[in-house]
């Protein structure tokens, strides 16, 4: 199976412009630019001593943390090699047979879809109602007389669009998904931007909805890789039984149990991405010909104008070592959509100032 393209990848860029990885300013990959915490440092000073054993394959110590955090069971939560590996063992370990994605998303799901053979199917949300979650056709599609779908997949808030399913619309669909015995599975790996809206709560009325969460983004520590699950514990056993062994390094986890306890690096994160998202979002909006579409987490959709091609404004970025996603190959979105992460103040002033001149080039 071809590998999607996903954002992240500064290895690439540096080879075929042979700088150092550190030149280039990533925003393809939506890593919160505060971080990592300090205490990451700490963490894996001190946990350097225990790279002489395996790590726990139980994850026993993270999993009491996490489970204090989400409010639920230690044996409702798995720990993963960052929360592709689970998103990559559900399908099997489900047995889903066809599934019904919501898009435009994050590929992972059909690719681990498509490796259990399970068929895919997809409900877009539409460009024109600016990619508002489509519950109405889900709840259709889903509850057709004819329709064979065992599972829904959906990512909140959506990447790449940046768009919420409040809690209500939530629940209506685990609503609907329980009673034909499908599972529900939500991926929160941004759901640090917007908490509220959790469905974490709901899995005790909901014993097929599966949450996804990841801990790379938020604390800026992708190159760890770590991810967690919250679901019934008897799915948890299921999934725990394919997963190899030792698939969480003890660093990961040592690491991952410190950043958790860190209460002011969060609210700092929160605070400072709903105050230069906003400022971000305005001086995007102030360059001619843009669509951008608002978000709920800390990257933004942009639309060029219509004479532009995403992969031409991704390439001129590059060779000003500005990395940026292309997302016209996804399924559902058209060849002038590109996603930016949030960054800094300083580097969001770097990349308006850099698309702005591409754009004006390219419309003089
Ligand atoms: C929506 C979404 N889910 C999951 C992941 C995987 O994250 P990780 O494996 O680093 O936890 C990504 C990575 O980009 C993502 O965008």
């Amino acid at each position: 199976m071809m590998q999607p393209t996903h954002g992240g990848n500064v290895y690439k860029v540096a080879q075929k412009q042979r700088i150092p990885v550190e030149r280039i300013t990533d925003f393809s990959a939506s890593i919160n630019p505060l971080g990592p915490p300090a205490a990451v440092l700490r963490a894996i000073r001190s946990a350097l001593k225990q790279i002489v054993h395996y790590p726990d394959p139980d994850c026993w110590q993270l999993r009491q943390e996490l489970a204090r955090q989400c409010g639920v069971d230690p044996d409702m939560i798995l720990v993963g090699n960052g929360s592709t590996e689970l998103i990559h063992l559900l399908p099997r370990a489900l047995a889903i047979k066809a599934a019904l994605i919501i898009g435009p998303t994050f590929e992972e799901y059909a690719r681990a879809l498509m490796d259990a053979e399970s068929s895919v199917q997809y409900v877009h949300a539409r460009r024109a109602e600016r990619f508002h979650p489509p519950l109405n056709d889900v709840l259709r599609q889903f509850s057709a007389k004819q329709s064979k779908f065992d599972a829904v997949f959906l990512c909140n808030p959506n990447n790449p669009t940046g768009q919420v399913m409040n809690r209500l619309a939530m629940r209506e669909l685990a609503e609907v998904v329980d009673r034909r015995q499908g599972w529900l599975i939500v991926d929160e790996a941004f759901i640090d931007y917007c908490q509220e809206q959790s469905v974490v709560s709901m899995l005790s009325e909901h014993p097929r909805m599966m949450v996804l969460r990841s801990l790379t983004k938020f604390y800026a520590m992708p190159g760890l890789r770590i991810g967690y699950l919250v679901g019934a514990s008897k799915v948890v056993d299921q999934l725990k039984d394919r997963q190899p062994p030792w698939s969480v390094n003890s660093l990961a986890q040592e690491v991952s149990r410190a950043v958790l306890h860190d209460h002011a690096f969060a609210t700092q994160s929160r605070i400072f991405m709903k105050k230069e998202r906003s400022r971000f979002v305005r001086g995007l909006r102030s360059l001619s010909g843009l669509r951008v579409y608002s978000s709920a987490a800390n990257f933004v959709l942009i639309e060029l104008p219509a004479s532009i091609c995403a992969g031409e404004v991704t390439d001129r970025l590059a060779s000003e070592r500005l990395l940026v996603r292309d997302c016209s190959t996804l399924p559902g979105l058209t060849a002038q959509m590109i996603r930016v992460a949030i960054r800094t103040a300083n580097e969001n002033r770097q990349l308006l100032a850099a698309l702005g001149a591409c754009l004006s080039k390219r419309q003089s």
